[in-house]
């Protein structure tokens, strides 16, 4: 039995843009975000206040905050590593934010320089504070199949109870397969053993395409009883710290895939093709979109 109905969080801006080398202009990625936005998408990751050395992409998040057209009922979140920037988020305007631990120690080093307990410490604090001010948290779990620098995690692995558990008061936990090695049957594996310790109403999942498993690996999710998916329009995306990741699920491709199979997203494909386009064109890039490669956006 799938859901009715599947909210997609977009995060394009996001993870798609903070592995482009090249810096993509403020105003590219105020344009793309107001594009997106009128897709009927209701959840888009806009950016992350991360140190600026650490992903020199994202330096600019006030700027695009500031220059974004917001619609109502629109959540408009960013990624937040520590205080510093869950308080530079908050001066932003910002009402949603999302931490971002991992299940790999390795993985937790690379990316925020810090071990997995550490990591916890901190993101307590940034939580607290976040809720004190009544902004929503997300809370990713990274490497939940595999670890580009470990191998493959098991579905058991203490770390990922441990964090899973330690998020149980935010708003939702996000699954992530960061490098796509993931297939139905671990993917399958590792969230019935999540679902036996938290409520799936509370779960999303991110799936990245290295493999070209990132649709199969979302409609197991979807048995188990998931209906929130991360996807990235045109496919952009991947991890700095991530070796060999490379895009999130293509949200045209998603969208394709549960519209076909009745099952509502609210979302425009045309627009999101539109949006997609554009992006590419920015970027000098080609879309890892199967559908955009089929439908022209023109
Ligand atoms: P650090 O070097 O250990 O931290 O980095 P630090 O406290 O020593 O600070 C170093 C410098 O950064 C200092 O500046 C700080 O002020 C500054 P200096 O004194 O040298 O001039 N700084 C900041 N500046 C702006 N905003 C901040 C901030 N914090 C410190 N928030 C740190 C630790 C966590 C900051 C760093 O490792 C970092 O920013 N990491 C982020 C890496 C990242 O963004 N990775 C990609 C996103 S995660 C991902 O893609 C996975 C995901 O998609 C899910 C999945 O697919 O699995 C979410
Ligand atoms: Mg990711």
């Amino acid at each position: 039995k799938y859901p009715d109905k599947v909210r997609i969080v977009e995060v394009g801006p996001r993870d798609g843009l903070q592995n482009e080398s090249t810096i993509v202009s403020t105003q590219v990625k105020i344009d793309f975000i107001n594009m997106l936005t009128k897709t009927g998408l209701q959840n888009i990751e806009v950016t992350s206040f991360v140190s600026p050395k650490w992903v020199p992409q994202m330096a600019d998040h006030a700027e695009v905050l500031r220059g974004l057209e917001f619609y109502n009922g629109v959540s408009y979140s960013v990624l937040v590593p520590n205080l510093k920037g869950l308080n530079a988020a908050i001066t932003a305007g910002v009402k949603e934010v999302a931490v971002f631990a991992s299940a790999s120690e390795s993985f937790s080093k690379r990316n925020i320089n810090c071990s997995i307990s550490e990591s916890l410490r901190r993101y307590r604090e940034v939580v607290d504070c976040a809720l004190d001010n009544n902004i929503k948290v997300r809370g990713y779990v990274s490497c939940i199949c595999g670890c580009p620098y470990e191998g493959p995690t098991s579905p058991q692995q203490v770390a990922k109870a441990r964090i899973i558990l330690f998020f149980r008061k935010i708003l939702r936990k996000v699954k992530c397969d960061t490098i796509g090695v993931g297939t139905p049957g671990t993917m399958r594996m590792v969230l019935n053993e999540i679902i036996r310790k938290v409520p799936v109403q509370s779960l999303a999942v991110h799936c990245h395409d290295t493999y070209g498993q990132a649709l199969a690996n979302i409609l197991t999710a979807l048995e188990v009883g998931i209906s929130v998916v991360d996807a990235s329009v045109a496919g952009l995306g991947g991890c700095p710290y991530a070796r060999g990741a490379s895009g999130n699920v293509a949200t045209e491709d998603l969208v394709y895939m549960l519209e076909g199979m009745g099952i509502d997203t609210g979302v425009d494909l045309k627009l999101l093709l539109h949006a997609a386009k554009f992006i590419c064109d920015a970027t000098n890039r080609k879309t890892e979109s199967k559908v955009g490669r089929a439908i022209s956006a023109d």
